[in-house]
Parts: C-alpha cells; structure tokens; sequence
C-alpha cells in the first residue's frame, strides 16, 4: 500500500478544532498516512514574525498533499503582515482553485445541486504593486489577464469536466472587457482543441450569477477568472447551504492544498462547536486529488448520512460538539469501508 504524506496545517481560530477533527475521519480511511504538522497564519506571525515559516513552504513541497485550516488577517493594515494561503497559492503556483458546490442534507440547500467552479487563482485583479495606484481622487488597479493562464486553467477546467458531464461554462463579460475577457475566451478555445468531447458554453458572468440562483442544475462545471470566481463560488456554496459546509482546493503542478472556504470564525473559537464539515469534505477532495476515488466518496456518504441522522452541529440546529460529529463520521466511515 502507498504511504501519502499528508501536512496539516490548523492555522488560527476555529481551524484548531476543524482539522484535529478532520484528522479523525482522515485516520478511519484504513490508508497508509504519514502526518506532519506545520504552522501558518496570524498566531503564527505573532510568535515568529512571519505568517509561513520557509519549513512551512517546505514540509507542503514535501508531502503528496496539504490540509489547511482556516487563518486569520487582521482589519488593519500590519507592517509586515502578509495572508497565509494568498502567499502559498503565488508561492507554490496553485493556479487552480476548485470549489465544489454539492447537495448535503442541510438546511436551505438546492436539492440536485452538483456544481465545480473552477477559478483562476493567481492573476485578474489580484495582483500587487505597481498594479495599484491612486492619485488624489482616483484609484487604478489593473485587471491582469494572461494567455498562459487562461489556457492553464481552461485546459484544467476541461479534464475535470471530461471525468463528469463533459460540460463546460466559460464564464466572462467580453462584452464589456472585450481585451481582457476576449483574451481569456481565445485561449479556453485553443485549449477546447485537445478536449473534443467537453461541450463549451459561453455564459456572460452577470446573467450567470442569475441562471444559477434561478436554476443551479443547468451547469455542471465552470470556469472563470479570479474575481468573478471569488463571487460565483460564494453563491454556489449559498445554494447548498453555506460557509459551514463549502470544502475547496488549491492544486498546482506540482504541490495541493485543500481547505474549507470559511476563515477562522473567531466569534465561535475555542467553544468546541464548530462544524467540521466543511474540513472533512476537504479531506474527502484531498482523496480524490490523489486517485483514492473510492475514500473520497466513502467519505462524502458518511457525511451525509450523518448530516441526515445527527448528531449535528449547532449551526445545523444540533448540539453535538466539533468532535462528536467528526467522531460519528469516522464510525459511519469504517462501517461503510468494511462493508
Ligand atoms: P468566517 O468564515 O470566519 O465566519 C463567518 C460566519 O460563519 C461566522 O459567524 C462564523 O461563526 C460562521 N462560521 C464559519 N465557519 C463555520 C463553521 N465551520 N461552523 C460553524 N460556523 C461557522 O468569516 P469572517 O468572520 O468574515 O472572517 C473571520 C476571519 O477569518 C478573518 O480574519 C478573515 O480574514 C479570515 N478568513 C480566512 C479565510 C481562509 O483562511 N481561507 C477565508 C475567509 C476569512
Ligand atoms: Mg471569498
């Protein structure tokens, strides 16, 4: 059996409490796993002066995959400062941000609902410096789009696709940006060359936003550049019931991180009773990413069979603490593994 080495990472907040809980479902997989911890984010720059430690950059390159908590940025602007996992994502060139939007048994989620944003993760709005300038009372900051990237990340977005319904949003406003989003087409079409059977469908970003909420299950898989996709990925995790639940991954060529979409909820820290959902279906994507297709699946039915028995945890109208669910999850795990 492979060993995969896995760096977890619990970063600030409520993130102390997800990925131990996290580790327990990890640990009833019945894989071969080998845990290293290391630190990031606020606490972390506290103690060490910097929010990712060099051995933090190097225990993520050195294992098959990372699970990440949650950290925290302050509201004011820190001498020094910079946010965890903006710097791993540019640092590592985790350029494809993926975030599923799935039907769990949750309160206020769409029923039949099954959707993948992939989201450019390194350039359109995003960037630094010298992209960003204001004089007096105007204020510029430079949409970047590049070739290489739109091509990378369509080219991706394709092969998630050709593993589904072989179907594929490119979501843009060229109509408006016909430069930048112009661009960004011309490259996913030359990408669309290699994947023949992916179906392509151009969708204008508002009249997106507005099909979705109308209609979510007319998508399946879509793709877009950074800021439109920091948004369209919020709705969609709206549409299956929000923060408490949403998983993500930031993949690169060479290295992964796979994290909850919440931050670090410092309102609720330290009680015990955050939902550790989201965090276990992280883990469950970290599967997948790895070609354990049958864990990662083994791991999102325990979920939702304890989503629907309980225990649940307070923000889903339960009372069970973070590790009681995590706990009922990881039984229901090895129930259905050894069945
Ligand atoms: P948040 O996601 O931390 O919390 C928003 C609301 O949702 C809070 O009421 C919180 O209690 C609730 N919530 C979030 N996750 C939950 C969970 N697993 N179970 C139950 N309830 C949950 O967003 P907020 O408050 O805007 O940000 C707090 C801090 O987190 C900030 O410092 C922010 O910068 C950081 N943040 C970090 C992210 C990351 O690490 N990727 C993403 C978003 C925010
Ligand atoms: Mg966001």
């Amino acid at each position: 059996m492979k060993t995969y080495k896995i760096t977890l990472i619990e970063g600030d907040g409520i993130g102390h409490e997800v990925i131990p809980a996290a580790k327990l479902v990890l640990e009833a997989t019945g894989l071969s796993l080998q845990f290293d911890e290391a630190v990031a984010g606020w606490e972390t720059f506290e103690q060490l002066g910097t929010s990712v430690p060099e051995e933090t950059v190097a225990k993520i390159k050195n294992s098959d995959a990372t699970l990440f908590g949650a950290a925290t940025s302050p509201t004011r602007k820190v001498e020094g400062f910079f946010g965890a996992i903006r710097y791993l994502r540019r640092r590592l060139d985790l350029f494809a941000n993926v975030r599923p939007a799935k039907y769990h048994p949750v309160p206020g989620a769409v029923k039949g609902t099954d959707l993948l944003v992939v989201r450019e993760n390194t350039e359109g709005l995003y960037v630094e410096g010298e992209r960003r300038y204001a004089r007096g009372r105007v204020a510029i900051a430079d949409r970047v789009i590049t070739y290489d990237a739109s091509y990378r990340i369509a080219d991706f977005a394709m092969k998630l696709a050709s593993r589904r319904k072989n179907k594929l949003a490119l979501v843009h406003k060229a109509n408006v940006l016909p430069l930048s989003d112009g661009l960004f087409l011309e490259a996913a079409y030359d990408a669309a060359a290699n994947h023949p059977a992916v179906i392509t469908e151009e969708v204008i970003v508002d009249a997106c936003a507005m099909r979705l909420v109308r209609n979510p299950s007319q998508f399946d898989v879509l793709v877009m550049e950074n800021l439109f996709g920091d948004i369209i990925s919020d709705l969609t995790a709206g549409l299956v019931g929000g923060l408490g639940i949403a998983p993500s991954g930031n993949i690169g060529e060479e290295n992964a991180i796979f994290e909850p979409v919440h931050g670090s909820a410092p309102d609720i820290a330290g009680k015990g009773i955050a939902n550790p959902t989201a965090a276990i279906l992280s883990a469950a994507m970290m599967f997948d990413h790895l070609g354990e297709y049958q864990v990662a699946a083994a791991i999102e039915e325990a979920v939702d069979l304890i989503l629907e028995s309980g225990p649940r945890t307070p923000d889903l109208g339960g009372n069970a603490s973070t590790m009681e669910f995590a706990a009922a999850v990881a039984d229901k795990l090895q129930e259905i593994l050894s069945s």
